[in-house]
């Protein structure tokens, strides 16, 4: 099954290549929260897909979904374009995103970046993965050397509680990025490039299949509190074990 999504995945990155370099259609969802015609283009195109090789699956995709509160056990979560505003500015970190949970496990998860060439892909229990090679996350165990990413949420009355944990983060540590797509930076965790990546206001397409790549990537993944209930409660944090416990500590003390 891995196989077939994984073709699944790369046919929408050949969607997404197709229009990253062409004018888009721009609609707002929100103040700040773009899509455009290729975001629709691509989640029916996965979505059509994935029901024919698991029919009785709900399927959660992030354009015609609005509330994320009834999660089946089964359940696909799609996000067609993780970073469009990358997207819109033609800017690279963009990704389609599929997460697929059965009786409420990770199973498979597939993160892929077409213009980079990135396919980040892990199977419940046999490891984690990027265009063939096994990843695993770093070893680092000391906040100030790591380097993290967060993103900031497209709700502004959220920014002053945001920024004041960015800071003391930023204050603590090596760097910060911000990629623009939750996806890709839960997978450079997965991948040793990003010690930490948290973010206090997500969706559950947005970390769905990350998630699975980071766990088998050797990653501990949780919600801003520390719960497993991620998926429900749209925050994450994901970390080596011991970074991750430090990173808790830290951003609640005080
Ligand atoms: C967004 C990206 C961004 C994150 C936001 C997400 P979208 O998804 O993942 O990095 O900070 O929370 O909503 O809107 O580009 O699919
Ligand atoms: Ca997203
Ligand atoms: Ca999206």
């Amino acid at each position: 099954m891995l196989k077939k999504v994984m073709e699944i995945a790369e046919e929408a990155g050949q969607i997404i290549l197709e229009g990253f370099y062409k004018n888009k259609e721009v609609r707002y969802k929100g103040a700040s929260d773009l899509v455009t015609q290729y975001d629709v283009m691509v989640e029916d195109f996965v979505v059509d897909k994935i029901r024919k090789l698991y029919p009785s699956y709900q399927i959660m995709g992030e354009e015609s979904t609005t509330d994320t509160s009834n999660q089946a056990p089964n359940i696909i979560y799609i996000d067609p374009i993780d970073g469009t505003t990358n997207f819109v500015h033609s800017y690279p970190f963009v990704a389609v995103s599929i997460g697929i949970y059965t009786e409420s496990v990770g199973d498979i998860g597939i993160v892929y970046n077409p213009i980079l060439k990135e396919m980040f892909y892990a199977q419940k229990g046999s490891g984690a993965f990027c265009n063939g090679t096994a990843i695993s996350v770093s070893k680092e165990d000391d906040l100030s050397h790591s380097l993290f990413a967060t993103g900031f949420p497209y709700d502004k009355s959220t920014l002053p509680t945001v920024l004041k944990k960015f800071e003391k983060l930023l204050n603590k540590s090596q760097d910060a990025r911000r990629s623009g797509s939750s996806a890709l930076d839960t997978c450079y965790v997965a991948k040793g490039s990003l010690d930490l990546y948290y973010e206090g206001a997500v969706k559950p397409w947005d970390i769905s299949a990350g998630a699975i790549i980071a766990t088998e990537a050797g990653g501990l993944i949780s919600d801003i509190n520390g719960s497993d209930q991620h998926l429900k409660t749209n925050s994450i944090i994901v970390a080596n074990g011991t970074l991750h416990k430090k990173f808790l500590e830290y951003i609640n003390e005080g």
